[in-house]
């Protein structure tokens, strides 16, 4: 079976760390973002991904290349200027032969994939939508159902009393060829906005499963720690590496030095250099070559690959991207995203 992944967008609300690296490729416990969603897929029965790229395709491509490596065939198909989430779908349509997962690329989630199938081919359905209740819809799009779990309408970020429904939806779909030829060709089309509505009208053959499996959209800062932090504590999947001790994660399986004070949990990426008197968590990733000097504290913070931190530095409740740099006895402003390359200077707080 075919999939296809959207990993077009910018990912602004990501800004700055996306500036350098496209969402689907940021760091998440041994695996580029995406490369969860693909295990999946994959454990699912799916042998083919479409992988439905814009903004920095180049970075996706470069790591996951034709997908022989993941037991995977991948294509890729870059979209010029952005067409929107199904204007990308219409644009890889020569690639689709059936019926087809459509998976948005920020979203981790524990669905039954195969569930789902079953559930779209039980109903006849054309289209088929993962749903999720949450508490306050308001942010989201909120679809509204019949008992059989016929979609009546979408309610796009409801005010409040717009809608008595909890679901919203999750962003991952079946589409049949015939959803897919009723998307319009050349021009930016919306799948919430536009298609589901339209095919709902037209064909009342659109369904939703509303399920209560994990589901979180790592598309924020804090939603991306949200997603380590519940990786850590067993609510998803186990990080990947070896687990050196009770909840300290190493991605080569190498032991850190004595003298440094871990406090689980804790992810060490490859070729990470710790020194002695240094304090290491707790909810604490530390990506392939950070080098943390003696004595520099790091808690409940995400460091991309390459940062260095100085003697006596403490870093807490942070996101460092790639290749930043904090000088001896400096202090990360807790809640501080730093994008590529910055400098903390020690007088500074970031
Ligand atoms: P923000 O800018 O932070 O909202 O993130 P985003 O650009 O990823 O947008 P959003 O979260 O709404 O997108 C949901 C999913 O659809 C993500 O996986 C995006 O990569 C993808 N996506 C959004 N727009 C496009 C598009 O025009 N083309 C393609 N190929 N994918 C898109």
């Amino acid at each position: 079976m075919q999939a296809l992944i959207l990993v077009g967008g910018e990912g602004t609300r990501l800004r700055p760390l996306t500036y350098a690296v496209p969402k689907p490729m940021v760091p998440l416990l041994g695996r580029p973002f995406i490369g969860w969603i693909m295990e999946r897929l994959h454990a699912a029965g799916v042998d083919e991904i479409i992988l439905s790229c814009c903004y920095l395709p180049a970075a996706i491509e470069a790591h996951f290349g034709d997908g022989r490596k993941f037991g995977l065939k991948l294509h890729y198909v870059v979209e010029r200027e952005p067409l929107g989430t199904a204007g990308a779908i219409k644009n890889a349509a020569k690639l689709i032969n059936g019926t087809i997962y459509v998976c948005n690329g920020d979203i981790l989630t524990g669905l039954n994939l195969k569930d789902l199938l079953e559930f779209h081919k039980a109903r006849r359905s054309i289209a088929s939508i993962h749903t999720r209740a949450v508490d306050d819809p308001s942010q989201f799009g909120v679809v509204e159902t019949d008992p059989s779990g016929r979609v009546l309408r979408f309610v796009e970020k409801p005010a409040p009393g717009q809608t008595q429904a909890r679901d919203i939806n999750a962003g991952t779909y079946i589409l049949e060829p015939e959803a897919i030829a009723s998307i319009p060709a050349g021009r930016t089309v919306s799948i919430e906005r536009e298609t589901f509505p339209l095919l709902i009208e037209k064909t009342a053959s659109v369904y939703a499963r509303s399920t209560r499996d994990y589901w979180i959209d790592v598309g924020r800062p804090d939603t991306y720690v949200r997603a380590h932090r519940d990786i850590f504590d067993g609510k998803f999947e186990a990080p990947v590496g070896k687990q050196i001790s009770n909840g300290v994660w190493c991605r080569d399986g190498s032991a850190p030095p004595i003298g440094v004070h871990l406090e689980a949990p804790v992810y060490i990426g490859a070729g990470v250099s710790i020194a002695p008197g240094a304090r290491v968590g707790p909810y604490t990733a530390l990506y392939d070559g950070c080098a943390l000097n003696d004595s520099a504290t790091v808690s409940t913070s995400v460091l991309w690959p390459n940062c260095r931190v100085g003697a006596r530095a403490v870093i807490r409740d942070a996101i460092l991207g790639l290749d930043v740099s904090v000088a001896d006895d400096a202090t990360v402003a807790p809640g501080s995203v730093l994008g590529r390359g910055e400098k903390v200077e020690s007088s500074a707080v970031a």
